[in-house]
């Protein structure tokens, strides 16, 4: 079925309306996987990078990234629902956070960020056309040397994540999706554990911009 923005606007937001953060399958309260390829991006940089963190929902990433001494971040989510309980979990913390309600794919950067990160956002675009689109955002929201962390479902994991469709993702095929302007630095697989014990295998995959 051909999903709207505006079919995806209302899944989330029904999804944010129902659960509490910590009821859904992604629910992580460190997130490890994403902080080690964050830290290894800013061991390159000589400052704290700028982050955009997208489909940011309600991760408790934002946290990490606050208590590590970030300060510039961006939040982009196609729902309010998961943006908003960060904004009230984070308080004073995020007073500093730019928040963003945006279909990734619709969305016009007018900055260029140190760090794209992109955590189970990527794999629900099973339509070329919409990778395309999401690519060119990419493309808009860096430049040379900016570091990407995409991560997603990996070729063993499930095939459903929210009840919607995902194309399960291996280093090869986001190689191939990101072409030459970008690198891959670094790339590893995680079990993530839902809140309900079931395992599932995420891909993470770390990129340098090398061209423009
Ligand atoms: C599986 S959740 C992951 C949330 C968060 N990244 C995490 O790891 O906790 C996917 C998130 O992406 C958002 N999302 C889905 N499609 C999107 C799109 N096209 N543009 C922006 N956000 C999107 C959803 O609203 C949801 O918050």
């Amino acid at each position: 079925m051909l999903m709207t923005t505006n079919d995806k606007k209302t899944h989330w937001q029904n999804v944010y309306n129902e659960k509490k953060p910590e009821e859904t399958s992604w629910f992580q309260e460190f997130p490890m996987g994403s902080l080690d390829y964050i830290q290894k991006a800013m061991s390159e940089l000589s400052e704290p990078p700028s982050v955009i963190d997208v489909g940011s929902g309600a991760s408790q990433l934002l946290d990490s990234l606050v208590a590590i001494g970030i300060k510039r971040i961006t939040a982009l989510d196609i729902a309010a629902g998961g943006l908003r309980a960060s904004k009230a979990r984070l308080g004073e913390l995020g007073e500093n956070i730019k928040w963003v309600v945006s279909d990734v794919t619709q969305w016009h950067p007018d900055k260029q960020y140190d760090l794209w990160h992109d955590r189970a956002v990527y794999h629900f675009l099973t339509r070329d056309e919409d990778r395309q689109k999401y690519m060119k955002t990419l493309k808009a929201a860096t430049r040379r040397g900016s570091f990407v962390i995409i991560s997603g479902f990996a070729i063993d994991g499930p095939i459903e994540c929210s009840g919607l469709p995902v194309r399960r993702l291996t280093p090869a095929i986001l190689d191939k999706d990101m072409g030459p302007a970008f690198e891959r630095l670094a790339e590893s697989k995680e079990t993530h554990i839902t809140p309900w014990g079931a395992e599932q295998s995420f891909q993470y995959c770390l990129y340098e911009r090398v061209e423009r």
